[in-house]
């Protein structure tokens, strides 16, 4: 298939070109690069050997996405192209609804003018809201406490009714745990602009120097040893589950969810230790009180994906954290050009 991958020079987006490319897919990204370099496909070639093109253009310019149906001529979209991080979207929130609905929106119109049917969507466990049983399922009731996690709930919610009212559409809807880590090269990785959100870059650059010590949010959360449980799944693995979503969706019609994580929940401590064990380091931290909006557990239930895209989850924490310092040691700028 040619895949057309918006958002494909971005941390899951460049993983996922380069599995696609090696299983013999071509791809063809659309990203207006605000959160990407395009040295990450630069890269993806360089590894695979193939052709990766950027178009840098905005999925919400209806003629920009026109324009790359007609010289592509896509045979399914994958979806990643948003913005993504949850406390900007509550200062932002209309830059979050515009950016990551109109994107959604657009391609939904152009798609069916070019015979294209397939699209996968990046959504987030962000959309199963609080108060949950543990591990989630994917028919359980969901529901959000921020504008970005809205902008992926209402995405699926429009997506659902497109599909409804067409069917010969075929939309997968992926909900993602927590990706970290990177390619085994260490050539590809994440590139977080400024001083990271998210626990495993900003263990990185504790490791690397760069950030004095971890703040660990909350020791009096209801679990194991009182921090934060999540569930961490390597980048590779999660775009080997987009390879096989889309290899399902083309084969099917109709809209179908699935939850990609691992089903084992690993505490903030959990991840500290391990980092040091898989590379020898020592990572200083202090315990802080809880940040806002955080919650104690969210782990996937990953049986669906098992069972009918027949993927699973295979690297291990040691994997996921050896790659993510290999990444950062051999990049310690990133990209260096964002
Ligand atoms: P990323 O920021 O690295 O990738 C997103 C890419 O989309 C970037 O390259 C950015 O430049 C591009 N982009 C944004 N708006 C665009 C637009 N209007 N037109 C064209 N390009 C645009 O993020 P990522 O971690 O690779 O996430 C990919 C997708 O997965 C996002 O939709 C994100 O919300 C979702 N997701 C990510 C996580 C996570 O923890 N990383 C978890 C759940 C869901
Ligand atoms: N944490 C720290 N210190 C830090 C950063 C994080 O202790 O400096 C803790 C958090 O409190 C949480 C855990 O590490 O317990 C993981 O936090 P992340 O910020 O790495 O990830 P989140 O689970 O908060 O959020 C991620 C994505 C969201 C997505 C959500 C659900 O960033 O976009 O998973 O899929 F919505």
């Amino acid at each position: 298939m040619r895949v057309l991958l918006t958002g494909g020079a971005g941390y899951i987006g460049s993983h996922t070109a380069l599995c696609l490319l090696n299983a013999g897919h071509e791809v063809v990204a659309l990203d207006n690069l605000y959160n990407a370099s395009p040295e990450a496909l630069r890269r993806v070639e360089a590894l695979t050997g193939k052709k990766a093109p950027l178009v840098v253009g905005d999925c919400t310019d209806e003629a920009a996405v026109t324009a790359v149906f007609e010289q592509y001529r896509p045979d399914a979209v994958i979806h990643f192209a948003g913005l993504k991080a949850v406390g900007e979207s509550v200062a932002k929130p209309l830059d979050y609804y515009q950016n990551n609905l109109d994107a959604t929106m657009t391609l939904c119109r152009v798609m069916p003018r070019f015979g294209c049917r397939v699209l996968v969507f990046s959504s987030s466990a962000t959309v199963y809201g609080t108060n949950q049983e543990m591990p989630l399922r994917e028919d359980f009731p969901t529901g959000c406490t921020n504008p970005y996690g809205w902008t992926k709930w209402i995405s699926e919610r429009i997506l659902t009714d497109v599909a409804a009212a067409d069917s010969t559409r075929s939309f997968v809807l992926l909900r993602y745990f927590n990706p970290i880590g990177a390619h085994e090269s260490g050539r590809i990785g994440e590139d977080p602009a400024g001083i990271p959100n998210n626990l495993m870059p900003y263990i990185c650059q504790v490791a690397s120097g760069k950030l004095d010590h971890l703040r660990v949010f909350g020791n009096d959360y209801p679990t194991r040893d009182g921090t934060g449980e999540r569930d961490y799944i390597h980048v590779m693995d999660l775009a080997e589950g987009h390879l096989a979503a889309i290899e399902y969706a083309a084969e099917h019609t109709g809209v179908e969810i699935f939850n990609l994580g691992t089903g084992t929940p690993y505490s903030v401590l959990d991840i500290v230790h391990s980092f040091e064990k898989a590379n020898n380091l020592t990572i200083p931290y202090e315990i802080t009180p809880r940040r806002p909006g955080d919650i104690a557990v969210c782990y996937a239930d990953p049986a669906k994906a098992r069972e009918k895209l027949h993927w699973q989850a295979k690297r291990d924490m040691t994997a996921m954290c050896r790659d993510a310092w290999n990444w950062q040691k051999q990049n310690p700028q990133g990209f260096g050009d964002k």
